[in-house]
């Protein structure tokens, strides 16, 4: 089995114990666990940081391998042996030069299109993938957009584990087939990922195989916080970005972020964490509908309409710690039109030379709102988000979609 090339005896991981945020129950991280035993809600992984020396440890940090592994102490592996990797973690950061709509601010793209199997949910499926290794898990099944089946099925490959992905049938064919590549079984259902998640879930309650959707198990979220590890370590203290602009869906990034600046700010890293934006389609807005009316979770979204399949997600099922994430950081959320996704699409592919998923195209084409609503100021360092690569999708065709002229 391939695992971290050096061989390492111990990842001296820092896991303390599985928490859930809603009732205050702490689980045993040995064992495989999905939702809160006690009350059905997200569970959250905690690290025992009180002895680990943040100094040192950013040092040695540095002069690691450049993946996600980096950050060990604070990933729920326990050891090396059963870590799976396609050398996922460490995606560049890119200055943009200024956009018309957002004079005075200064742009930063962190891109993750170029991650194993195209987007950042490999990252989630890396350490998930590896966990469920680790505790002699058989048999996995996710409902997903799209990027999560086919991250899933290449790290199931590369793991050994069989894996079965639940698509919404309008999923974009590339994804469709990528899934398949890897030898996933694929099963496509009719609705967006409230409905298919839904049947999957039915579908699978007496199989044996383990669900890995969207926080309904502890460790994708794990794999998620690197963002927030990564853009720390490449930034610098003194030039963390005032604010990050990220498509959200299930929220997993938005959560693993807050929870990267929690944890550093707890080793002494950290003084100001960056304000954590929100973005979302006009046609799907749950959590940006949620933070205008200031209710304490988040209420399903009805006929949900998105371009980006990553940002057709109804009902997020972990809505209050998307929230947490959100508001503890000062943060906020705006919304997009399709129309504008896609004229960021292509001007971030023929001004910029990036190609970048719909769901990235988001934070740039909300640069204007969030500078008229005042989120974002003239004078300040913005990053924004790239979740995954556009090559799946034919420009012509989203275009189309959007009723606008051939490009
Ligand atoms: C490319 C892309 N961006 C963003 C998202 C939303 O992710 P999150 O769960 O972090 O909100 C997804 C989820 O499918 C996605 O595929
Ligand atoms: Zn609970």
């Amino acid at each position: 089995m391939p695992g971290l090339g050096t061989p390492v005896a111990d990842l001296r991981s820092r896991l303390k114990s599985l928490e859930c945020r809603a009732c205050g129950a702490e689980v045993d991280f040995r064992h495989p666990v999905g939702v809160c035993p006690a009350c059905g809600h997200a569970l959250l992984a905690r690290y025992d940081l009180a002895d680990l020396d943040g100094r040192a440890w950013e040092r040695e940090v540095a002069a690691r391998p450049p993946t996600l592994w980096r950050y060990r102490e604070l990933l729920p592996l326990q050891r090396s042996e059963n870590v799976v990797t396609l050398g996922e973690g460490l995606s560049p950061l890119l200055p943009l030069a200024e956009a018309e709509a957002a004079p005075g601010v200064r742009l930063l793209l962190k891109d993750d299109g170029g991650l194993p199997t195209g987007s950042f949910k490999a990252r989630g499926m890396s350490v998930a993938v590896s966990r469920a290794r680790e505790l002699g898990l058989k048999e996995l099944f996710v409902p997903s957009a799209g990027n999560a089946g086919v991250a899933l099925a290449a790290y199931g490959a590369r793991g050994g584990l069989p894996v079965r992905v639940y698509l919404p049938e309008q999923t974009p064919e590339p994804m469709k087939e990528g899934c398949r590549s890897y030898g996933a079984r694929v099963v496509e259902l009719p609705g967006t990922l409230r409905e298919v998640g839904a049947a999957a879930r039915n579908a699978e309650r007496d199989s044996g195989a383990f669900d890995l959707s969207t926080l309904r198990e502890p460790y994708r979220a794990e794999g998620k916080k690197t963002m927030g590890l990564e853009i720390f370590e490449q930034c610098g203290r003194a030039g963390l970005p005032d604010a990050i602009v990220y498509p959200t869906g299930g929220g997993t990034g938005l959560i693993g972020m807050y929870r990267a600046f929690e944890e550093l700010r707890s080793l002494g890293l950290l003084d100001r964490a960056p304000r954590l934006y929100a973005v979302q389609s006009e046609g799907c807005a749950p959590v940006v509908r949620a933070l205008r009316d200031g209710t304490p979770g988040i209420a399903p979204w009805e006929e949900p309409r998105s371009i980006a399949p990553g940002l057709l997600v109804p009902a997020p099922f972990a809505g209050e710690r998307i929230l947490e994430a959100i508001r503890g950081s000062r943060g906020g959320g705006t919304t997009v039109s399709d129309r504008a996704v896609v004229d960021a699409m292509e001007r971030l592919a023929r001004r910029h030379g990036i190609s970048v998923s719909p769901e990235g195209a988001a934070p740039y084409a909300a640069l204007g709102a969030l500078l008229r609503e005042g989120a974002i100021r003239s004078g300040e360092t913005v990053l924004l988000y790239n979740t995954g690569s556009g090559l799946p999708f034919s420009p012509a065709a989203l275009r189309r979609a959007v009723g606008a002229p051939a490009g």
